[in-house]
């Protein structure tokens, strides 16, 4: 970013623990990166991504999808509420709901999530306990643009990690989120800095 230019707003989705939230917060904080977190938002009340965000002096919201009809009508929500912050871009970071086709559609090439394998291999829940159990000698993580699928959007940058034969869940898991870790701001900052197109399944990196 050059100085003085306006710093892309990130709108934050999460469910959970926020690790992920957290290196795009402390990577928000670093002088010149080109992006701020404006909102974190949460289906979970007492998830501890809300707390992160409130320590990072950053606005947290619990919206409950309970007080909705439909998935639809609470992703409609959200797009109100980037919408009004004038979110740029839209980090789903450990947000355990697929995204409908309204919100997709609302925030077209602007929705990244970040995914704990080599997509298109295990895409869904519980990615690394299904490398295991595949038996792959190399795992690792992904940052992709979202469409309405699972864990199927373009990819915009990997990173490989090696399986040892002793691996647990835990420990593999934790291997790969120093990779995710290290990527979503990488991420970030590339879209950030309008050096991301996508072109079919393709994101080109200028
Ligand atoms: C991360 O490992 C992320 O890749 C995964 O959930 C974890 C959230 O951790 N997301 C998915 O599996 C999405 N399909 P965090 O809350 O500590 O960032």
């Amino acid at each position: 970013m050059t100085s003085g230019a306006t710093p892309l707003g990130l709108g934050v989705l999460a469910s959970g623990r926020g690790s992920n939230l957290q290196a795009i917060l402390d990577a928000c904080a670093r002088p010149g990166f080109p992006a701020r977190v404006v909102v974190v938002i949460s289906d979970r009340e007492r998830a501890q991504a809300l707390e992160r965000a409130r320590a990072a002096g950053v606005e947290a919201r619990f919206i409950n999808p309970k007080d909705f009809a439909d998935r639809e009508a609470f992703d409609l929500a959200l797009v109100r509420e980037f919408t009004a912050r004038q979110v740029g871009l839209v980090c789903s970071a450990g947000f355990m709901r697929i995204l409908s086709p309204v919100f997709v559609r609302a925030f077209a090439g602007r929705v990244v999530g970040v995914h704990p394998a080599l997509l298109p291999a295990f895409p869904g829940l519980h990615a690394q306990r299904q490398a295991l159990a595949y038996g792959v000698r190399v795992a690792g993580a992904t940052v992709h643009f979202v469409d309405d699928g699972v864990d199927t959007g373009p990819i915009i940058l990997q990173a490989s990690v090696p399986v040892h034969p002793d691996d647990t869940e835990e420990t593999l898991s934790a291997r790969i989120l120093l990779e995710e870790h290290r990527l979503y701001p990488d991420a970030i900052r590339l879209f950030a800095e309008g050096r991301l197109t996508i072109a079919g399944r393709k994101v080109l990196i200028r």
